[in-house]
């Protein structure tokens, strides 16, 4: 019992290298060395996401379209890069996710995820991208072999379990979307909160727990009642990632334009994180340290 009366070295801790290689060869430490750095910056999985949720630790999320910005957003604490279709809005000028293509996605996606070491990459599955299961086992096939992403996202609740079914049974990773739903604004006729009704609550409720049953990993929950947002997390065991849904998520995004201040019309929901700091990387280490904290979203920027 060698180590009864003295610590043991802490055999993460780069610093006790040194009297550990005394007994090792040169190689040997390099080979330790480098495993040691390997698992600093070893990539995030989704079990380790879920344990996160387990162990109240907040998870950070921004979009990201391309190399440089990931780059940035992963250096500076973000778990999760999102290649959300809001590049059609922020990136390409439209006034909507509509117009964004499985190429535009694939693209942007690829770029990411070059750059991307430790971030789950998440690519959004754009409009009419997987209106039946093939399409949407073909379309998410791209995503992750041409594009490199992790996991997939789409939109919607009851109309899409047959659809999230089939994916996770190709193992695919799938994030649902729920509460204010982007490819689906003309039938909502805005860009407005979500969930504010009882019969609304109910039925947001119900399709994030069938979403979780039909295997769902992960959940944004946009534009909804911070209380709202609570309960389904609450009720989910995988997480939740909330943008203008409260701080009570398991987890924040924003679309990276908006944080910066780049948008004209910035909905409430959205602080501009470039104000006062030191630079972009500064605004995202500020982002993220106040995700982490609890300190946002705070009542203002909730419903
Ligand atoms: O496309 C996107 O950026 C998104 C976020 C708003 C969650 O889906």
């Amino acid at each position: 019992m060698m180590f009864l009366f003295s610590k043991p070295p802490d055999p993460f801790a780069m610093t006790d290298l040194k009297p550990l290689s005394r007994s090792l060869s040169d190689s040997a430490t390099r080979r330790l060395s480098r495993s040691l750095s390997d698992s600093a910056t070893r990539r995030l999985s989704v079990p380790e996401l879920t344990a996160m949720k387990q162990r109240g630790e907040k998870i950070t999320c921004l979009t990201a379209y391309d190399a440089g910005f990931a780059r940035v957003l992963e250096d500076n604490g973000v778990d999760v890069l999102l290649v959300g279709d809001s590049l059609g809005m922020v990136v390409q000028g439209h006034a909507s996710t509509l117009p964004v293509g499985m190429d535009d996605m694939v693209y942007h996606c690829a770029a990411v995820s070059r750059a991307s070491r430790r971030a789950l990459v998440v690519a959004d599955l754009p409009f009419m991208s997987y209106s039946t299961s093939e399409q949407a086992a073909a379309n998410a096939a791209r995503l992750l072999q041409q594009g490199g992403a992790h996991m997939v996202k789409l939109e919607g609740g009851y109309r899409r379990a047959a659809v999230v079914h089939h994916l996770v049974d190709q193992g695919i990773p799938v994030c649902g979307h729920l509460g204010l739903l982007p490819q689906s604004i003309h039938q909502l006729g805005g860009y407005k909160v979500q969930g504010k009704t009882e019969k609304e609550a109910e039925r947001l409720i119900e399709e994030a727990s069938l979403l979780e049953e039909t295997g769902i990993s992960l959940l944004v929950l946009e534009c909804i009642p911070a209380a709202l947002a609570a309960e389904i997390t609450a009720q989910l065991r995988i997480p939740t990632i909330g943008i203008g849904a409260g701080n009570y998520c398991d987890g924040q995004v924003l679309v990276l334009y908006d944080m910066l201040g780049l948008t004209p019309n910035m909905p409430r929901f959205c602080r501009d994180f470039l104000h006062g700091a030191d630079g972009i990387a500064g605004a995202v280490a500020n982002y993220v340290a106040a995700v982490r904290s609890g300190q946002f979203p705070d009542a203002e920027h909730s419903y």
